[in-house]
């Protein structure tokens, strides 16, 4: 099979890992002129971006993407932690982080069985587009369960987080980012509403524990709280969604491991560590150079944009291993890759 012609193409190639690994031998950083990107694929160049003072998330002149300015998309993504490096946005990271520790110790896995029941409908024939639905709406079925959103405006705020996250990409088309608009307007009013109730004081939610993280940290803005609970939604919502599909293809194209999940529905959680390692569905992030520098050897000019690639010997999940520990300790913090993917049951009712 012919090589990606480029490592962004390669993300949608069937197999794009003997590129990966050439790309890691031969080139462990480069500067793709046609892309207009630097490269960085090896761990060790994929390690020294991440924990760089210099590698930011978005560029200094542009910390908001231009297309979104003035819009409740932008309030939103102006508080995300995600999207801001920065001292002032220490004790926020500090909370969301705390807050994604306590995600696998909250019922997460009860509610992804009963949401992935409610969603497969046990009555209706299984499709194409049935299991692309599913895999994007359970993610943000469950975590929104988890941050207090109530049952009734579930479908609502599956739908909204779809059109919010396809407005944000630099290449959506202008209909899809004035989408995306209404979708941030709809959810910010969603949130700022389950900010007020927090008042009272008997909450439970994750929502709650993000509110009280932060105030613990030292954040009290009311808006950093609706929009880190948003972003907990959109964080989750494709990365998940690609996990979800991956293992549906691995376990599809695997009958050996198809009939032995069969035959032992626990042995799931083996195969997704499985397809975490070897076919990740998040295979790259950027960083931007704050200012002309040289990085590891070379010379970089500033504002050059960097694609870092999760290569498959340090691909996500061992990598969102490193997110917390103490060496990568530049700006992004925990993540749990691994919590929402369907239960056992709930893969044999996908697959068999
Ligand atoms: C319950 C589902 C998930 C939630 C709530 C979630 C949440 C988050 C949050 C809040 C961050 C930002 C952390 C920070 O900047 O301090 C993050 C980053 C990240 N997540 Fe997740 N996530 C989920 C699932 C996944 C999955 C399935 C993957 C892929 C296997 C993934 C890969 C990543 C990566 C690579 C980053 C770092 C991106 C960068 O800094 O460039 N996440 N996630």
């Amino acid at each position: 099979m012919p090589f990606p012609p480029d490592p962004i193409a390669a993300v949608i190639h069937p197999d794009p890992y003997p590129y990966y690994a050439d790309l890691v031998a031969s080139k462990p950083i480069y500067r793709d002129e046609t892309l207009g990107l630097w490269v960085a694929s090896s761990a060790a160049m994929v390690r020294a971006v991440l924990t760089s003072d210099i590698c930011r998330v978005r560029p200094l002149k542009e910390p908001i993407p231009k297309a979104l300015l003035g819009s409740p998309a932008a309030t939103i993504f102006g508080h995300l932690v995600r999207w801001n490096d920065g001292e002032q946005h220490g004790p926020c990271k500090q909370a969301v982080q705390a807050c994604m520790q306590s995600i696998e110790e909250r019922s997460t896995a009860e509610l992804g069985h009963k949401w992935a029941r409610f969603l497969l409908g046990e009555s209706q024939p299984q499709t194409a587009s049935r299991l692309q639905d599913f895999a994007f709406h359970l993610p943000v079925y469950v975590i929104a369960s988890l941050l207090g959103v109530p049952q009734e405006e579930l479908h609502h705020t599956a739908v909204w987080v779809s059109e919010y996250v396809s407005g944000l990409a630099p290449s959506s088309p202008p209909s899809q980012v004035k989408q995306g608009k209404i979708a941030s307007r709809h959810l910010l009013d969603l949130f700022r509403a389950l900010s007020r109730r927090l008042q009272a004081g008997l909450d439970q939610s994750l929502l709650a524990s993000l509110a009280w993280e932060a105030k613990r940290a030292g954040c009290e803005e009311a808006e950093v709280i609706v929009a880190n609970g948003i972003g907990f939604l959109s964080q989750a919502y494709e990365a998940t969604a690609g996990l979800i599909g991956n293992t549906v293809v691995t376990l599809a194209s695997h009958r050996n491991v198809r009939e032995q999940v069969a035959a032992d529905p626990r042995l799931l959680r083996l195969v997704i560590e499985e397809v975490l390692r070897y076919d990740p569905p998040e295979q790259n992030t950027r960083r931007t150079l704050l200012r002309m520098d040289m990085l590891l050897v070379k010379p970089c000019k500033r504002a050059t944009v960097f694609l870092s690639f999760w290569q498959p010997q340090i691909v996500i999940h061992r990598s969102t291993r490193t997110l917390s520990d103490s060496t990568y300790k530049g700006r992004t913090g925990v993540c749990l890759p691994s919590v929402l993917v369907p239960t056992p049951v709930q893969a044999k009712r996908l697959l068999l």
